[in-house]
């Protein structure tokens, strides 16, 4: 069986700070057309010593792999590891530095929310450009239509320009294109962390080796789980270097065993965060506190406070501020919004104001656990999201007063309860 992707000895340099070379066509054109408006004087020159600290990143280093087709192959690592670099080279989004990366067959991708559709053409137009791109007829392109249509369930906006789509709907569309056109091999990045669970779920099941009808499929995510249910072999990346390669379970714990996972913390700040910001709405920092022991952090039954600042140049109608929890398998535990159907909306937003979510008793044992966040609005899914933005980690604690402390050994969660135990009364 001929190989879908073959990756030989891939590198890919950046170059950090002031002259960074431009690496998407079309940063090239804005910059291009940028420099030339009228009224635009020239940049500055950078102070030499600017100019000359020109750090480098290697976020690939001499990768090869190959992928055989038909095969659902995962890439994991932890974040920076490389893993989209990866994808937007054989999407031809970016040159490699060095190497070479094949893909034979029509390929679709769904990367960064952003790519792929031209923003100023509607949803309907965007189908029709795509099929165009990968070389199917008009007549083919309609007989898809409905079926991507009732997929995506984003029929009501079929002809409002994308980019006046939440990232929710946006990446409805694109994975609705990209699963039934006629393509051979489907790149997909974590964009589907944005929908919501339902369509996590029906993206994940379109990718699983009974329902995506051969093609090959390259996935990328942190959710080992989904990893493991749909992939028959997973590449892990750290760092830039391909560490592991082979069957999904295999590989799925050896990421989990060798990760150093980033050290726990109980503060973000997101001001410099350009994915923190969206529709006039822009985050400041998350804290994480406990108030009845602030020295010790979140801990197994204590009261948590999860708190959110931000500023806002719009007063949203019924803002949904949604906040997760997962365990590092990337299983959510916890998903709690401020949605009216949730019991707590929220009127809304102020020019400079701050949320916060009050757990009375943190039900989670100790250990590590990944803080996730979105920006949810009614009727237009999700806004933006932060998938994973905090890691922190729950102290050990004495919750059952036995002296023993819950940690993952024994399940996720602690809850309130008691046991019985008497005599049956009429033993038959
Ligand atoms: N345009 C860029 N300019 C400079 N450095 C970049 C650029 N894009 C990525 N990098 C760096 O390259 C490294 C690999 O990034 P990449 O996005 O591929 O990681 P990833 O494995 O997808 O991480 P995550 O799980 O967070 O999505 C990181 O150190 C990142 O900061
Ligand atoms: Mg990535």
């Amino acid at each position: 069986m001929s190989d879908a992707i073959v990756i030989e000895e891939v590198s890919k340099r950046y170059r950090l700070g002031a002259s960074a070379p431009a690496d998407t066509l079309r940063e090239a054109i804005t910059r291009f057309v940028r420099a030339r408006l009228p009224g635009r004087r020239p940049a500055p020159e950078m102070p030499s010593a600017v100019a000359r600290d020109r750090r480098e990143i290697w976020a690939l280093r001499d990768v090869s792999f190959s992928v055989a087709r038909g095969e659902v192959v995962g890439l994991i690592g932890r974040n920076g590891a490389g893993k989209s670099t990866m994808l937007k080279i054989l999407a031809h989004i970016i040159e490699p530095t060095s190497g070479r990366a094949r893909i034979r067959g029509r390929c679709a991708s769904l990367l960064e929310i952003g790519t792929g559709f031209h923003p100023d053409l509607t949803g309907r137009e965007n189908v029709y450009l795509s099929g165009a791109i990968l070389g199917m007829r008009r007549r083919e392109i309609d007989r898809k239509f409905d079926e991507i249509v009732a997929f995506s369930e984003i029929e009501r906006f079929l002809d409002t320009p994308v980019k006046h789509y939440s990232s929710g709907m946006y990446v409805r569309l694109a994975f609705a294109v990209a699963a039934h056109l006629e393509t051979e091999i489907l790149l997909v990045d974590e964009v589907l962390a944005v929908g919501d669970a339902a369509f996590q779920r029906k993206c994940l099941g379109a990718m699983s080796p009974g329902a995506n009808k051969g093609r090959t499929v390259l996935f990328v995510s942190h959710n080992m789980d989904a990893i493991r249910s749909r992939c028959g072999q997973v590449h892990c990346f750290d760092r830039g270097q391909l560490v592991f390669s082979g069957p999904a379970a295999e590989g799925v714990d050896y990421y989990l065993k060798t990760s150093d996972l980033p050290a726990p913390v109980t503060a973000i700040s997101l001001a410099d965060n350009p994915a923190a910001q969206c529709e006039g709405l822009r985050l400041l920092d998350i804290t994480l506190r406990n108030p009845a022991h602030p020295a010790v952090g979140p801990c197994t039954g204590d009261p948590l406070s999860i708190w959110l600042r931000y500023r806002s140049t719009r007063a949203f109608a019924s803002p949904g501020f949604s906040f997760a929890i997962s365990d590092m398998r990337g299983i959510e535990l916890i998903r709690l919004t401020t949605l009216p159907i949730s019991g707590f909306p929220i009127e809304g937003l102020h020019p400079a104001g701050a949320v916060e979510l009050f757990l009375d008793e943190l039900p989670l044992v100790a250990g590590p656990y990944a803080l996730s966040f979105a920006f949810v609005r009614v009727n237009v899914a999700v806004v933006f999201a932060l998938p994973n933005v905090l890691q922190f980690e729950v102290a050990p604690s004495d919750v059952y007063k036995s002296g023993f402390k819950p940690d993952q050994s024994r399940g996720r969660i602690v809850v309130r309860h008691h046991w019985s135990h008497a005599p049956e009364a009429d033993p038959i």
